[in-house]
């Protein structure tokens, strides 16, 4: 079966990036590295990237490119009958948790652009933001509604397949999504009072850096490079034979952080620029943002620009999000792969319904809550502070203990053809003792066994 396949090195890099650059980039990651200590928890999470994310993301493509197979399909056939597999259907199960309330968020971003091309922040007030985000969350047919477009939107990109889907949608996406950040960023940077946003993102502040604020860098690296679910493992069993995959996770690490750092540098200038105080997630996004952009000129087209990469941002990561259960079963249980995708659209859409009437407060499923949390909180911290660092770790276990060296430098080196000799030493002691002990001792802090 034709199972498709990226064609050069350049649509490798924008569809692996497409997966990395998402609504952490421009939501979790400024909020985050303002709140925790700015250049401090940077440098925290920088190393997190370093020491974990990097070696995990290495890791899954040698799993992916080598087999040729998804992420359960991967373990599998280069370990069959030692368990591995159920790595890969943890994976898998992930996935879905993360696509419930990310597909969500995403209809929340579709919504907004829509509302911003149609001129509805023109005299936006601080109660009128409050009250439109309130409407917007509070449908409960408006939010379903737009969830519902992102699935499909989502799922016709991928029936198209690899090549004619994904790769020519961040093909042409992600260089657009780069130009309106800057955009962006050349406004906010402009406007008077700017500093202090830039210092309220770099400003070194040791004393905010808890072990909260080291959970959270680790966490927030995952998150960001996709890492710990399969997604890695998926992609880059599409990816070409003389790919250099080093290179690949450096630069989609480099990259990525890049965007992070242009959001921060979007957002912040301006909210203090306001006067406003730079309020958490959703707020930031949804609430302060038309707020601030719609005072300055050319307010509403920078408005339109910054909700168009948003929704770049959050589609293209859905793409690798859905494409881990569409390998799988086209894979392991023959379907095809309009089935497949038609499938995982209808079940992500109806699950995630939990989660998006779960947001809203009023609805009946807004009072739910188990040890506190609803249906949305659930599936968002189950899947980044539990499975995927837990799916981390299973990785560079299996790669260290399972796969044999010889085929990691073989499938590294493209059969010889690049010198790696200083690097796979230092590579082989990362993922074998470095990696895991780090996760080891955050894994146990998320649950409580150990307080950092
Ligand atoms: N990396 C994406 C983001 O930052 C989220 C994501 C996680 C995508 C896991 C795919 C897999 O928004």
């Amino acid at each position: 079966m034709d199972r498709g396949m990226f064609s050069s090195g350049l649509a490798v890099f924008f569809a692996t990036l497409g997966s990395a650059v998402g609504l952490g980039n421009i939501w979790k990651f400024p909020y985050l590295t303002g709140q925790f200590g700015g250049g401090a928890f940077l440098m925290v999470y920088l190393l997190c990237i370093i020491f974990v994310g990097l070696p995990v993301m290495l890791s899954e493509f040698y799993l992916g490119r080598k087999s040729r197979k998804g992420a359960v399909g991967a373990f599998a056939t280069l370990a069959p009958g030692t368990g591995g597999k159920f790595i890969g259907k943890m994976g898998v199960a992930s996935s879905y948790l993360i696509m419930f309330f990310y597909s969500c968020v995403a209809g929340w971003v579709y919504y907004y652009l829509i509302k911003a091309i149609s001129g509805d922040f023109a005299e936006i007030t601080m109660e009128s933001a409050k009250a439109q985000f309130g409407s917007v969350v509070v449908g409960p047919l408006t939010p379903i509604f737009w969830q519902f477009i992102v699935m499909a939107v989502v799922s016709a990109i991928l029936i198209m397949g690899i090549k004619n889907g994904i790769e020519r949608v961040t093909k042409t996406l992600m260089p657009v999504l780069f130009i309106l950040i800057i955009i962006c960023d050349i406004r906010a940077l402009s406007l008077p009072g700017a500093m202090d946003g830039v210092r309220f993102l770099f400003e070194v502040d040791f004393s905010k850096l808890t072990g909260a604020a080291i959970l959270t860098a680790l966490g927030l690296a995952f998150f960001k490079l996709s890492l710990g679910i399969g997604t890695m493992i998926t992609y880059a069993s599409y990816f070409t034979k003389d790919n250099n995959l080093l290179g690949t996770a450096a630069k989609v690490a480099l990259s990525d952080t890049l965007v992070s750092l242009l959001a921060g540098l979007a957002i912040f200038p301006t909210v203090f620029s306001f006067g406003l105080e730079p309020g958490a997630g959703p707020g930031l996004l949804f609430m302060t943002i038309p707020l601030v952009f719609s005072q300055m000129p050319f307010g509403n087209l920078l408005l339109i620009s910054f909700f168009f990469l948003t929704s770049i941002a959050a589609t293209t990561a859905m793409l690798s999000l859905v494409e881990v259960p569409v390998a799988y079963m086209t894979e392991e249980k023959g379907m095809s792969r309009t089935v497949a995708v038609l499938l995982n659209g209808l079940i992500i859409f109806g699950i995630g319904i939990l989660a998006t009437l779960s947001a809203d407060k009023s609805s009946l499923l807004g009072g739910v809550t188990f040890m506190d949390r609803g249906f949305f909180d659930w599936f968002d911290y189950l899947s980044s502070n539990i499975l995927m660092p837990l799916g981390g770790l299973l990785i560079v276990i299996f790669m260290s203990y399972v796969v044999d060296k010889k085929s990691i430098k073989e499938e590294l080196t493209n059969n010889g053809s690049l010198n790696l000799n200083a690097f796979l030493p230092f590579f082989f002691i990362v993922i074998r003792y470095v990696t895991p002990a780090l996760l080891i001792i955050i894994f146990l802090n998320a649950v409580g066994v150990i307080k950092l």
